[in-house]
């Protein structure tokens, strides 16, 4: 059984334009153990998928099960009990710490929540900052008085307090000096070697997830449109979309440079009030036919335990098209 399992999810904003469909029949599992990949452009629904999950916004449909346990149905003792389970970091460690208050109580917040009494409080929290690499000292000190990547070390202490069994990181090294992030993921990933915690990695930027992702999901307005073991995914696409995220992706690699495509996005994502019909990536897509415009294509199974939602995925059919000319650059 899986540890996460999400099925189906659907989230809607009301706002004055109309309704927008921020996450539309999204479906996947997460593994103990296991770090799954969010990517998609600013807007397709990633932080919303995220906090349904955490049912810190509401959901229109589907379901959320946690080891079991349907999360959408819980009430709201039984949700206090889940949120030990499952925790969420976020992009501005900043914003989410209260800047009035020292670090000890920071930290040590979820835990007096649970109830825990003040002498092993202190204890866990001593526990904590060892664990992400701050001085036990650090406690009495205040937000301000810490770089950004030791303010998201506390963050990540906070949400490991309760030894969750999954963490919801939503861009967690966004906003940090690239000098600074591979420190931050770094932590991440000791952190799930000594704990087994299963990491849902949220971020806009494929380079940064795929080296510790194990699959990758690729979301595009609201919906998943590839899925799959995230080295495949890497080298070799099957959703245009996702050729397009890789070749805007910095590559290390001068070999994968040459041999990859170049494909730019082009256009404008268009708008999540009013999305294309048929394949809502059509209207930027460089492989797109009539079918394209007029039929949503199904997320399906294709080799090697991929899924993707292309009519003419890269994969099956790769030199069968006619390709429609790229954008040189
Ligand atoms: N509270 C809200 N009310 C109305 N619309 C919202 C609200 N929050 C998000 N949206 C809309 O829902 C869609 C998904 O937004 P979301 O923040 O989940 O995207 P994201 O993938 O996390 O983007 P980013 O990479 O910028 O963080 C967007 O169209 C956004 O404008
Ligand atoms: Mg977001």
């Amino acid at each position: 059984m899986p540890l996460l399992s999400v099925l189906s999810l659907c989230v809607q904003y009301q706002s004055a334009q109309g309704v927008v469909r921020a996450v539309d029949d999204v479906s996947f599992d997460l593994e103990p153990g296991e770090t799954v990949g969010l990517v998609g452009e600013s807007g397709c629904g990633k932080s919303t998928l995220g906090k349904a999950i955490m049912r810190l916004v509401p959901t229109s449909d589907g379901r959320v099960f946690l080891d079991g346990d349907d999360v959408t149905r819980m009430q709201a003792g039984a949700l206090k009990a889940s949120r030990k389970s499952m925790q969420m970091i976020f992009q501005d460690p900043y914003g989410s710490l209260n800047p009035r208050h020292d670090v000890g109580t920071i930290v040590g917040q979820p835990l007096s929540v649970a109830g825990w009494l003040r002498r092993d409080i202190k204890d866990r929290v001593v526990e904590l900052m060892g664990q992400v690499g701050l001085p036990a000292d650090a406690m009495r000190r205040y937000p301000h008085e810490f770089s950004g990547g030791q303010r998201q070390r506390l963050g990540i202490a906070r949400a490991l307090a309760l030894k969750p069994k999954v963490i919801i990181c939503d861009e967690p090294v966004s906003a940090l000096d690239v000098s600074v992030r591979a420190q931050v993921i770094n932590l991440l990933e000791d952190l799930q070697q000594a704990t087994g915690v299963s990491y849902l990695f949220i971020s806009h930027d494929l380079s940064v997830v795929e080296h510790i992702s194990d699959r990758l999901i690729v979301m595009y307005l609201g919906r998943i449109v590839e899925t799959g073991r995230s080295e495949d995914v890497w080298d070799r696409p099957a959703h245009p979309y996702t050729e397009a995220l890789l070749a805007a992706a910095p590559i290390a690699d001068p070999r994968t440079a040459r041999s990859r495509a170049r494909s730019v996005l082009q256009g404008e994502l268009p708008s999540p009030l009013n999305p294309p019909p048929g394949c809502s990536f059509s209207t930027r897509c460089p492989y797109a036919q009539a079918l394209c415009r007029e039929e949503r294509p199904m997320l399906r199974d294709v080799v090697g335990g991929r899924k993707v939602a292309c009519h003419y995925d890269l994969l099956e059919q790769p030199a069968a098209l006619p390709r429609v000319a790229r954008v040189a650059n």
